[in-house]
């Protein structure tokens, strides 16, 4: 801890359609370290996901600036920003965007095609990643063959792949049962032991609770920033499987 990663100071977005302004963001300062596990949440339209579009440098702030991992991105244009998501960050979305009919191993490795990453390599690369979520056993699984919550784990393979410093979920929880939420919230806190950064927009104070610290976002300003000591989801996973076994899943059987 201690390394300010992300660091935006009074970022200000405005979307213009027609005539009609959307003053998105009004203001936003904050700073990350390295490490840390960070929660968004906020009602709908508050601008969660104009701040992770910022965050994630696939939007520049209409004003303010931003300083990611030592780099002033604020200013960068599209190819310059596109190279630092490639190198920092990592993505999880809500609705996992795998291709379909493509397996998992693939799915991981492609991040690595467009970086020109050799074939071998990125076999051994992407296997290391689906390893560390836990699904080296399903590498040549298509993502129909998967649970929702192993077809978001390979999504977290994907964004791992890469080797980044911070990785951005948008509502990655919003697609899964309760304790399949639970389990992807265990992996983003073995993630942040391992150093790796998380900040996730979340609905649900329950997701929250399993973060070092929760932001409240309304009406495009911070309203809330406070850090909490985190729910700790391997625990509560444990505790959650010993109340109410899962039923057998067909999909688990499959080979
Ligand atoms: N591309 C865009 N063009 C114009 N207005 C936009 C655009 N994206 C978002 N907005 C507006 O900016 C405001 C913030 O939107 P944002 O998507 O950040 O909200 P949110 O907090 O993510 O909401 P939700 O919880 O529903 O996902 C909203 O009023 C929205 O209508
Ligand atoms: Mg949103």
């Amino acid at each position: 801890m201690g390394q300010a990663l992300v660091v935006v100071r009074d970022v200000r977005k405005v979307y213009k359609t027609g005539d009609v302004e959307v003053h998105a963001l009004r203001g936003v300062s904050m700073t990350v370290e390295a490490g840390e596990f960070v929660a968004i949440m906020g009602s709908s339209g508050s601008g969660k996901s104009t701040l992770m579009n910022v965050l994630g440098c696939l939007d520049r702030p209409t004003s303010g600036t931003y300083l990611l991992a030592g780099r002033e991105v604020s200013r960068m244009d599209k190819n310059e920003l596109a190279e630092v998501r490639n190198e920092v960050l990592g993505f999880v979305f809500q609705s996992f965007n795998l291709l379909a009919r493509t397996s998992a191993l693939e799915n991981v490795e492609l991040p690595l095609v467009y970086r020109g990453v050799s074939s071998r390599e990125r076999a051994r690369r992407a296997t290391e990643a689906l390893e560390r979520v836990g699904l080296g056993a399903r590498l040549d699984h298509t993502p129909a063959q998967l649970s929702g919550g192993q077809q978001q784990r390979v999504a977290i393979a994907r964004a791992l792949v890469g080797a980044p410093k911070v990785i951005l979920a948008d509502e990655p929880t919003g697609n899964l049962d309760s304790m399949t939420s639970v389990e992807v919230m265990a992996l983003f806190q073995e993630l942040g032991s391992q150093g790796i950064t998380v900040v996730l927009v979340t609905h649900e104070l329950d997701i929250a609770e399993f973060a070092s610290r929760v932001v409240v976002v309304k009406d495009g300003l911070l309203v809330t920033d406070e850090r909490q000591p985190p729910k700790d989801a391997a625990r509560a996973l444990a505790a959650a499987r010993a109340a109410a076994p899962p039923p057998p899943g067909p999909r688990e059987e499959r080979p």
